[in-house]
């Protein structure tokens, strides 16, 4: 049974959800099964939160699935790794799209082989009849990254002439940083017990809603989402502002 009241749901959902997917080995050490083994369970976790979000109408979804500084594992835990996002876009994609999932990366996937590269150009030019769920996949993604790149094209504006540099503000930065085009970031999700962001998002983590859950990735379901959900409506979001200017608005 949920445990999200559906009436409080409509309301008072996040429009973007972003979750740092932790706990995969551990999980599989516990269970005295090969790292690896964690990553394929969290593939199902993976599938059943995608299921989950739709099902709520939350919109969009990104999730965290190589860091770019995931490249400093075993060699062969990172092998694993990209021959299980391969195999998942092969395999899922198309079940996905049908679904009216539209389906992006991000991130630098400069550093991955052409193989995955064309998986992931082609997969993205797959668009849903009707989109029910923005899903982005972080992959050689950095919040330093993100912000350094956007940092980068506006100066390549500056340079071009079409911005003028007295112009950058905030605003101007968050049109260039990922994820510009899909609601701002609401709830960011960690399982596995740690409490830190993990250079995810750090521009768009700005002022959002943090939930931490000690469930391990491979555990997560819809009723853990649902925890975090019926937390996520009771909180109140004043953006600097009072709560009695919130309750009553000039
Ligand atoms: C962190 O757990 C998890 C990862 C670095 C990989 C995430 C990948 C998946 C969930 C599977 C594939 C995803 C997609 C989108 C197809 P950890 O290995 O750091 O766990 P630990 O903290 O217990 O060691």
């Amino acid at each position: 049974m949920s445990i999200i009241d559906p009436a409080i749901a409509v309301q008072r959902l996040p429009r973007h959800i972003a979750i740092v997917m932790d706990g995969n080995g551990r999980w599989a050490e516990a269970r005295h099964r090969p790292r690896s083994f964690g990553h394929h369970e969290g593939v199902k976790a993976v599938r059943a939160t995608v299921e989950a979000c739709i099902r709520r109408h939350v919109p969009t979804l990104t999730l965290f699935a190589f860091s770019s500084e995931n490249w400093k594992r075993p060699q062969e835990e990172v092998g694993t790794l990209m021959e299980l996002f391969m195999k998942a876009i092969d395999r899922e994609v198309d079940e996905l799209v049908a679904n009216g999932v539209a389906l992006r990366f991000v991130g630098d996937r400069s550093a991955f082989a052409p193989a995955l590269r064309e998986r992931m150009d082609h997969s993205e030019c797959k668009r849903p009849a009707q989109t029910r769920l923005n899903l982005n996949i972080a992959a050689n993604y950095g919040g330093r990254w993100d912000i350094v790149q956007a940092a980068r094209c506006i100066a390549a504006g500056v340079a071009r002439g079409d911005i003028d540099a007295d112009t950058i503000d905030e605003s101007l930065f968050d049109a260039h940083v990922s994820l510009a085009d899909l609601p701002p970031l609401d709830l960011f999700i960690r399982t596995g017990g740690e409490h830190r962001v993990s250079n995810f998002l750090l521009w768009q983590l700005a002022y959002a809603e943090l939930w931490f859950s000690d469930v391990l990735w491979p555990d997560f379901d819809a009723a853990a989402l649902d925890a975090a959900l019926a937390d996520y409506a009771r909180r109140e979001r004043r953006y600097g502002r009072t709560g009695q200017q919130l309750r009553h608005p000039a």
